[in-house]
């Protein structure tokens, strides 16, 4: 895979992203070497979705911790509890954020005898191991999912859960290249996901890079192809997973999964065990983020809409569990009941040796 939507700058002291708000025009990447910038970065979507939020933060966590550093201990202390809020604060929905940043204070807080510069080393290692950890867990994603898809799989997705969102292979996108790499015929239909058009900005580019044939439609289009047969699965990605197998994702997936339903299509939805909230009971629980009005009167810059004219922008939205056929994990695939299948994954990670 040669995307790489975070990783670290090579001088060491910043982070690398691939400006996604560019893509497709212009492959840019922007080096970012504070909290407040990343943050900025996450807000505005150059990078986004939920592992590689989870990432790029845990990497200007340490960015920040190796400047503070120098400083001396104090200097440390005092600055990590300010970055940490400024980060986790940046977008509300997709729980790898919060779950990436407690993992690195855990880190921090771990280490009271410490001196600064051990523990600016310490965090950049952890920042990296999750970077790693997750590249990882898009292959054993793929490696789970890739039984579901048919040989010559007609796969609908939504959004992007591709290399772009994540460490590595993506995670609903993860089933479809490993089909590819195997040689198992795989033809995606990319939904454009309205309004800020990740599935043909983000997806079409990274699938039609990598030579896997994928057709571009508008959101409108999906229940057509259904209703004409032409869609075998629904692999989606997730920001968050309620303990009950809710899941918040880009906005149009619950009707995604409705319309799969009435037609008989298996729905799956792909996520790192990162990505899984039992402290959420249910989707009721997950909060949703609201985003600029602009957005949708004025996308890129094009006015198309009265310009006063009031809108309702969630970013995502909550699929019911009891319309998802299965979670594919990077621990294996999960089916119902969702919420004890969940629970026992749960049980598993936290006995498992470190
Ligand atoms: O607003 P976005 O582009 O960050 O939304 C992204 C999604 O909804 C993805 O499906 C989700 O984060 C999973 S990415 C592996």
């Amino acid at each position: 895979m040669d995307i790489e939507a975070v990783r670290w700058a090579e001088s060491g002291q910043a982070l690398e992203i691939i400006d996604q708000t560019r893509l497709p025009e212009a492959e840019i990447r922007l080096q970012l070497d504070s909290a407040e910038a990343t943050a900025e970065a996450i807000g505005s979507l150059r990078v986004r979705g939920a592992p590689a939020i989870g990432i790029a933060a845990a990497l200007a966590y340490a960015v920040e911790a190796a400047r503070a550093a120098p400083a001396g201990k104090a200097a440390l202390r005092e600055r990590l509890p300010r970055v940490y809020d400024v980060l986790v604060s940046a977008r509300p929905t997709g729980v790898n954020l919060r779950w990436a940043l407690d993992r690195m204070r855990g880190v921090a807080e771990g280490m009271p005898d410490a001196g600064a510069e051990a523990i600016a080393e310490r965090l950049r290692a952890e920042a990296t191991c999750i970077l790693e950890e997750d590249r990882a867990m898009c292959r054993r994603i793929g490696q789970f999912g890739l039984p579901l898809l048919p040989e010559n799989a007609r796969v609908l997705t939504h959004c992007n859960a591709g290399a772009l969102a994540t460490g590595g292979i993506g995670t609903a996108l993860a089933p479809i290249y490993m089909a590819h790499e195997a040689g198992q015929g795989v033809q995606v239909f990319a939904d454009e996901t309205r309004p800020l058009l990740q599935g043909s900005r983000l997806t079409a580019w990274e699938l039609h890079r990598a030579g896997i044939a994928v057709t571009l439609v508008a959101d409108v289009v999906a229940a057509d192809l259904m209703r004409r047969g032409m869609i075998d699965l629904v692999i989606v990605g997730a920001d968050r997973v309620a303990a009950n197998g809710d899941v918040a994702n880009k906005v149009g997936t619950y009707a995604l999964s409705v319309l799969a339903k009435h037609h008989g299509i298996p729905f799956y939805v792909a996520l790192p065990t990162s990505t899984l909230d039992t402290r959420c009971a249910t989707g009721a629980g997950i909060p949703i983020e609201e985003r600029a009005a602009d957005e949708v009167r004025r996308g890129f810059g094009t006015l198309t809409a009265p310009s006063d004219v009031p809108v309702y922008a969630p970013a995502f939205d909550v699929t019911p569990a009891a319309n998802i056929t299965a979670l594919i994990t990077d621990a294996g695939v999960l089916f119902p009941p969702f919420d004890r299948a969940i629970a026992g994954l749960a049980a598993d990670t936290e006995t498992e040796p470190a």
